[in-house]
Formats: C-alpha cells, sequence, structure tokens
C-alpha cells in the first residue's frame, strides 16, 4: 500500500496526519485528525506538539447548510475589507463556536465535545439545527472550504476536506499548525517529517494529494 492510501486508512483510524502544503504558500504542516476521532487527549496532543491554533474545517456545503459565513463576509468592519494575505486569495476563517454543553469552551474536555460534536453534525445534516448545539463566539475557530474545494484553493482546509471526503468520511477535520518552539517559526519540513517517523504518522506533501485528487 502507498502512502496515501495509508494516510487515508489512518484517518479512518482515528489517527493524526501531517500535511505541509507547500513552500511558495504558507510553508506550513498541519497536524490534522478527523473531527470524529478529536478527544481531548488529541486537543491535548494539538496544542502541546503541533501549538497553532486548533481550527475544525468544514466543506463548504455543510457550511452553507448550517448558516455559516465565511468571517470577512459576516463581519461588517474596515478592517474585513481588504484581508490581502501574502500567500492566497483569501482566508478560509468562517465563525468561532463553542457546544452549549461546555463551561468555558477552552478546557480538552471542552474544545473535544465543541469539536466531536461538530464532526456529528456534518455527518447528519439534517438533523441538526446548528443555534440549538452551539452557542458563537467560542474558542474553536472554524474554516469553510472553497466551493471548489482544491479546484479553487490548495489551503489545509481544502486538504483536509478532500482527504476526509476521499476517506470516506464526514467532511469535518481538525488542524492545526506545527510551530518550532526553538525558533519561533512554523516547524521545519524536516523536522515535522521527524515528528511524524518518531510518532509512526503519515506526512504527505500538498502536491500528493493534489496529485490524487485535485
Ligand atoms: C488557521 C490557519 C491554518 O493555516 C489552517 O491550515 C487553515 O488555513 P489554510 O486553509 O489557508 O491553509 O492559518 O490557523
Ligand atoms: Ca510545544
Ligand atoms: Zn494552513
Ligand atoms: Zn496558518
Amino acid at each position: 500500500t502507498d502512502a496515501f492510501e495509508t494516510t487515508l486508512e489512518a484517518l479512518r483510524a482515528g489517527e493524526p496526519i501531517l500535511v505541509h502544503d507547500a513552500a511558495d504558500r504558507e510553508g506550513e504542516t498541519d497536524l490534522i485528525y478527523h473531527a470524529d476521532a478529536v478527544t481531548p487527549d488529541a486537543v491535548a496532543r494539538l496544542r502541546n506538539d503541533a501549538g497553532g491554533l486548533v481550527c475544525v474545517a468544514l466543506g463548504h456545503e455543510v457550511a452553507d447548510t448550517f448558516g455559516l459565513p465565511f468571517y470577512s463576509d459576516a463581519v461588517d468592519h474596515p478592517a474585513t475589507s481588504d484581508h490581502e494575505l501574502g500567500y492566497d486569495e483569501r482566508s478560509s476563517f468562517s465563525l468561532t463556536v463553542n457546544h452549549r454543553e461546555t463551561y468555558t469552551g477552552i478546557t480538552d474536555v471542552d474544545r473535544s465535545m465543541t469539536i466531536q460534536a461538530l464532526g456529528n453534525a456534518a455527518a447528519s445534516l439534517t438533523e441538526t439545527t446548528f443555534a440549538e448545539e452551539f452557542r458563537v463566539p467560542g474558542h474553536v475557530h472554524l474554516l469553510k472550504a472553497a466551493p471548489d474545494l482544491l479546484a479553487q484553493r490548495e489551503g489545509h482546509t481544502e486538504l483536509g476536506v478532500a482527504l476526509a471526503e476521499a476517506a470516506g468520511l464526514s467532511p469535518a477535520v481538525v488542524v492545526c499548525e506545527m510551530l518550532d518552539d526553538e525558533t519561533g517559526e512554523a516547524l521545519s519540513p524536516a523536522d515535522a517529517r521527524g515528528y511524524a517517523d518518531r510518532h509512526g504518522l503519515s506526512y504527505l506533501e500538498g502536491r500528493d494529494v493534489l496529485e490524487r485528487l485535485g
């Protein structure tokens, strides 16, 4: 079996995978789990081993069904009118959420509850009334994939959602950047690959995903 199939198998098994986007884009490696698999221990791993922002990427149709906009479209403030990113056309940020049964929303237990409920909601669109289950703002950042997914945007948002779909899972994944505590920068691809090897995890380049699914 090749590295790509092993990666899909890992996602289905609830294990994290690593995906580096591209040297000429963010140049970041995100630690990614399917949302269903995010236990409190997984949240602890994301903040301790990855260290970036813990986000849930949703498929475009899922986000639309739940009435979730792009943040920049939803907030009428002059600072949202021109969000020049150095690496892409626009940000995939949507709203931030907490599950209504959380207390502060930030603990590993609370974020795990929010994230697993998002995975569940993405798998049962018709049975979910989003506002009954979640409150906004919250402590989990939602990301909304581009309508045409990888044909339109090659971010971790789209890479993660496309991998979930290819694995036969609902389009809801957690992504979090691997940061380097020594340098204060993004973890280098070589070091991210080293982490993957030490922990027996799959590591893919964005172009490997694009070759198979783009
Ligand atoms: C949110 C981000 C991350 O890079 C995340 O991977 C989503 O962004 P993108 O789809 O642009 O890669 O900035 O923490
Ligand atoms: Ca750390
Ligand atoms: Zn990213
Ligand atoms: Zn980033």
